[in-house]
This record gives structure tokens, C-alpha cells and sequence, in this order.
């Protein structure tokens, strides 16, 4: 039998409402891709508490189909890159077809992946496809791809207000990392999340997001 409790909600006055939809909007939206990273270390317990946000997501009966496995150590950062651009210059010398290096063109990706080594902190996200139940009694998931989906939403969000930046990184396939952090094979690799402060004079590319009118509909 489930046990239920009181929900904690305060309703907010509706002017509130409305400044904290659009503040939110505000911040977020200076949310850019970076993929030129400072060495900076990032303060002890930052990510630790971003993370925490992300496992609050909502997700497939409550299994929580996720691992984040944070590297900081300079040798294994090494060996993430040398493993994912080996699979990034088959990915850009021949395996991509040409339509998908088409619309990659703007934004000036090639294979070459030195922030993998230079940021201070890559997080690799897993989604499992077996976890332990609230009895411990083993489980398949249910929904993990769109759980984990949002986790990493909710992660990128909480970096963001944090006044970190991010790389959604994904080199294809990504199998290497569960090799390199020692994660079963019940484990796929989601994203490789890049995560820092912009170099000195880092830009990003030119890009536009899509009006209201063309990514909502109001019924
Ligand atoms: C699932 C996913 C995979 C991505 N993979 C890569 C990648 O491998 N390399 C890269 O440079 N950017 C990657 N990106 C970043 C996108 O190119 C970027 O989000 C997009 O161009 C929009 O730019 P913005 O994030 O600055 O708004 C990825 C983003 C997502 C959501």
C-alpha cells in the first residue's frame, strides 16, 4: 500500500506568476552551446547540487533510469577524447551522410575535441535499462529514454543558473564510456555533457530560435 503525505505548495499571486515565467524565460534563454572551454576549476559542491536537481525529474514509475558519472581526473578526460574523436573522424570522414553534414555545417564542428580534456568537468549520462525497485527486487525500466531525457533538461537548466556553460556532447556510437568509467552494459550512454566557463573571447555560432507561433498552438 502506498503511503500518501500533504503536497507543499504556496499559490503565487498571479503578478508573481507572470515575472517569474518571464524571468525564467530571460535567464534561460542566454543558455549557448559552448565548444571552447577555460580551465577553471568549478567550486566544490556545484555540480553535486545540480545533480540532485536533475534527480528530481519526473520519470517512468518512479525507477529513476539514470547514472551521471562525473570525471574530473585529467587522465581519464585524456582518454575520453582520444576514444570519441576516433569515432568523430570516421563520423565527419566518410560514416555521416551527407545530408546530416549539411545542416552541421553553421555551426563549425569538425573532430578535433580538445574541451574534452580542457573543461574542468565532463558528466557522462547513462540510461538503464534494468534498476532496483523501492524493494530492491531488479526491474526493467519503463520510459527511460524520455525520463532521462528530462533529467538531463532539468541538469543542463540547474548548470545554466549555476553560471556554468555546456556542451551536449554526443560522439557516435558512445559505447567506449561505459568501458573507460566502468559501467555495465545495462547502461547506455545518453550525452556527454561538457561542463565549465567559456575561454577568453569564445564565441558561438549566429542562430535563431523559432517564434512562439511556429513551435505552439493555442486550441
Ligand atoms: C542530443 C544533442 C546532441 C548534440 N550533439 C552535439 C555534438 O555532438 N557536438 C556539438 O558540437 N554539439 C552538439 N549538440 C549541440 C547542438 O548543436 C546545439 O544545442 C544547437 O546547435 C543549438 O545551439 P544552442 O544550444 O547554443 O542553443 C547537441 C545537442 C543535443 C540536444
Amino acid at each position: 500500500m502506498a503511503e500518501f503525505h500533504p503536497l507543499e505548495f504556496d499559490r503565487l499571486p498571479e503578478d508573481e506568476m507572470q515575472s517569474r515565467a518571464r524571468d525564467f524565460y530571460q535567464s534561460i534563454k542566454n543558455r549557448r552551446t559552448v565548444r571552447d572551454f577555460s580551465s577553471d576549476p568549478i567550486p566544490d559542491g556545484v555540480i553535486e547540487d545540480c545533480l540532485l536537481a536533475a534527480g528530481t525529474a519526473p520519470n517512468g514509475a518512479n525507477l529513476q533510469p539514470w547514472h551521471f558519472s562525473v570525471v574530473r581526473d585529467q587522465g581519464i578526460k585524456r582518454k575520453i577524447r582520444e576514444a570519441a574523436e576516433e569515432e568523430e573522424r570516421e563520423f565527419y570522414g566518410g560514416r555521416a551522410p551527407d545530408d546530416w553534414l549539411d545542416v552541421l555545417g553553421h555551426l563549425g564542428t569538425d573532430a578535433e575535441k580538445p574541451f574534452l580534456e580542457t573543461a574542468p568537468a565532463l558528466i557522462a549520462i547513462f540510461q538503464k535499462s534494468k534498476t532496483l525497485d523501492r524493494r530492491g527486487v531488479e526491474t526493467k525500466t519503463y520510459y527511460p529514454k524520455e525520463s532521462v531525457g528530462i533529467a538531463a533538461g532539468f541538469l543542463i537548466a540547474s548548470l545554466h543558473n549555476a553560471g556554468l556553460v555546456t556542451l551536449t556532447h554526443t560522439p557516435s556510437p558512445m559505447r567506449f564510456l561505459n568501458e573507460i568509467l566502468g559501467r555495465p552494459a545495462t547502461e547506455k550512454p545518453f550525452l556527454l555533457l561538457v561542463v565549465g566557463y567559456p575561454a577568453a573571447g569564445c564565441e558561438v555560432p549566429e542562430i535563431t530560435k523559432k517564434p512562439l507561433a511556429e513551435i505552439a498552438d493555442f486550441h
